[in-house]
């Protein structure tokens, strides 16, 4: 039996790439995406269908940022699949991003200038908003949407990639300028992965590995070397197993309490 892929997000950027990198690593995968827009789920499973004409692709709905998307969608994947044998919980959000040039500035001529160009720390505010279901946007697309699966993941981070995400910080003809500069930072730090592909090196390396080989404390970085060569680089959370725990516990309390007002059952955990 051919193993059972989930990509969620799968309509664009790292998302779309890792399907593509997927169906070249195994054919004979079925690969089903879970997208908000059918329109553009379409789209990608006509890209995929173009290079391999045999492959086995289905779309279903989610909308990550919606409580009553994400459960109809589980329940219809739970219909639809007898297994589900990898899930890539890809799909985010960044809104109504500033980029702070003061802080960009000053950061370069400190002892910083490294880390804040590759981690964007400090550099980037966001305006988020309020779903339907009463959460921030951005923790409810981006972390509790997954959460509520019942899922356990691994942590990877795709760098800095060009996709839909990053021309919302800046418009893509001036990242488009600034790309000589980023080919240059590469030589520094090997996060600026830059294209989607690169992006996914991570997800297409947890697609190899043994589940049980994995650490739960490690996040998996996609990293590309100045020669453009792509590798996988472990490092520790940085987070306070204290901290971790206390933020699962209280994931679990918003859990129970949207479930009950949704009078949905709790996820097995
Ligand atoms: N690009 C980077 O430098 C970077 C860095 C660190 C982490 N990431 C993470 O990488 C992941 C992929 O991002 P990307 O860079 O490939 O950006 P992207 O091109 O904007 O792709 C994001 C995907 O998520 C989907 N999505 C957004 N909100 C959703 C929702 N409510 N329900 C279902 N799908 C939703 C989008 O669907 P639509 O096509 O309908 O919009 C799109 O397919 C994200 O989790 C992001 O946080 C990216």
């Amino acid at each position: 039996m051919q193993p059972v892929v989930l990509v969620t997000g799968a309509s664009s950027g790292i998302g779309s790439a890792l399907c593509k990198r997927l169906l070249r690593e195994d054919a004979g995968v079925r690969l089903c995406l879970a997208c908000r827009s059918m329109q553009k789920a379409a789209a990608t499973k006509a890209v995929l269908l173009a290079a391999h004409p045999a492959a086995q692709v289905t779309l279903v709905r989610l909308d990550v940022s919606s409580l009553e998307s994400v459960l109809r969608a589980a329940s219809e994947i739970q219909r639809r699949f007898q297994r589900l044998d990898y899930l890539f919980l890809n799909a985010g959000i960044m809104p109504n991003t500033h980029i702070s040039f003061k802080a960009l500035i000053s950061g370069l001529f400190s002892g910083k200038a490294v880390h804040m160009l590759s981690t964007a720390e400090g550099l980037i505010t966001q305006e988020d908003c309020i779903t339907a279901d009463g959460l921030q946007a951005v923790f409810e697309t981006n972390l509790f949407g997954h959460f509520i699966l019942g899922l356990y993941s691994s942590v990877v981070c795709p760098g800095l990639v060009m996709t839909n995400l990053t021309y919302g910080i800046l418009p893509s003809f001036f990242w488009k300028l600034l790309m000589p500069i980023m080919w240059i930072i590469r030589f520094f730090t090997k996060t600026y992965t830059l294209t989607p592909y690169n992006g996914a090196e991570a997800q297409v390396w947890l697609f190899k590995q043994k589940p049980e080989s994995l650490d739960a404390l490690m996040k998996y970085h996609s990293c590309t070397s100045p020669m453009g060569k792509n590798y996988v680089e472990s490092r520790k959370v940085d987070v306070e197993e204290e901290t971790a725990e206390i933020f699962y516990q209280k994931l679990l309390e918003l859990e129970k309490h949207v479930l009950a007002r949704l009078n949905a059952p709790l996820s097995p955990k």
